[in-house]
């Protein structure tokens, strides 16, 4: 596991977009599996401006998303397939037919699932997964449970997660129930893994995640094994170390 400190959310976020810029540069043809949330939006943003700059080319790179709400279409503003294509897909060159996300609008949770795991083995599995830290130490939306969920399944936020995204909402109700979710083992499977985490309120969920014991009951923590591991956090979420 490697630590990359920063001194802020801006220079996280470049460092992290360096890493993945790298990845594209070397290997056109990467799969890219991605995160919402506000953590990577400035990476996103850094990546954008590389590519507008005419240093980055995504025409060939596949990406698979960790995660979706459970009864959210893409159309809904708060739904993740809209949030990518907000944040990034609509302001790059990769090709539509080339993101892949759960579809939260299929109810058959075992077609779902078992199709998204399909997604993810035909693509060959996930050159750089790029994740986001939950305050529980979840990581997708694979939270704190009795053992790592393996594949693509379905989960019942707790209250922790509904609060800390209820900001997107116009108030913690409407925050959905259930999400999809890419599971532990599809995570871990991937060749890379960069993770980035700002502010104070990461902070304890980095301790318990990266200094503890590796538990499924602090999720992030399995991460301490994957033998391509990077943390890019600034000094705020890296204060109680
Ligand atoms: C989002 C995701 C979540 C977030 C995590 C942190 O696709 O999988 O695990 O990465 O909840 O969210 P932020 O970045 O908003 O603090």
């Amino acid at each position: 596991m490697r630590i990359i400190r920063t001194r802020d959310y801006e220079h996280m976020s470049r460092q992290a977009a360096n890493i993945i810029s790298a990845q594209v540069i070397l290997k056109p043809t990467s799969v890219l599996g991605l995160a919402t949330g506000s953590s990577p939006i400035g990476t996103y943003q850094q990546l954008i401006d590389w590519y507008k700059k005419g240093d980055l080319d995504f025409s060939k790179v596949t990406a698979v998303n960790l995660d979706e709400y459970v009864g959210l279409g893409r159309s809904h503003p708060q739904s993740y397939a809209y949030f990518m294509n907000y944040n990034f897909f609509d302001h790059v060159n990769i090709q539509a037919y080339r993101t892949n996300i759960p579809n939260g609008m299929n109810y058959d949770v075992e077609a779902e699932c078992s199709r998204y795991d399909q997604v993810i083995r035909d693509l060959g599995g996930i050159d750089l997964q790029l994740l986001g830290l939950g305050v529980n130490g979840h990581i997708g939306f694979n939270e704190p449970d009795e053992v790592f969920a393996k594949g693509t399944h379905r989960v019942t936020l707790s209250q922790s997660t509904k609060e800390a995204n209820q900001r997107f909402f116009n108030n913690v109700d409407e925050v959905p129930d259930h999400a999809y979710t890419m599971g532990i083992f599809d995570i871990i499977q991937a060749k890379r893994v960069v993770m980035v985490a700002s502010g104070e309120n990461k902070a304890q969920a980095i301790k318990d995640a990266f200094f503890g014991p590796i538990t499924p009951k602090v999720p992030a923590s399995i991460l301490q094994f994957h033998r391509d591991f990077t943390l890019v956090a600034d000094d705020a979420a890296l204060s109680l170390l």
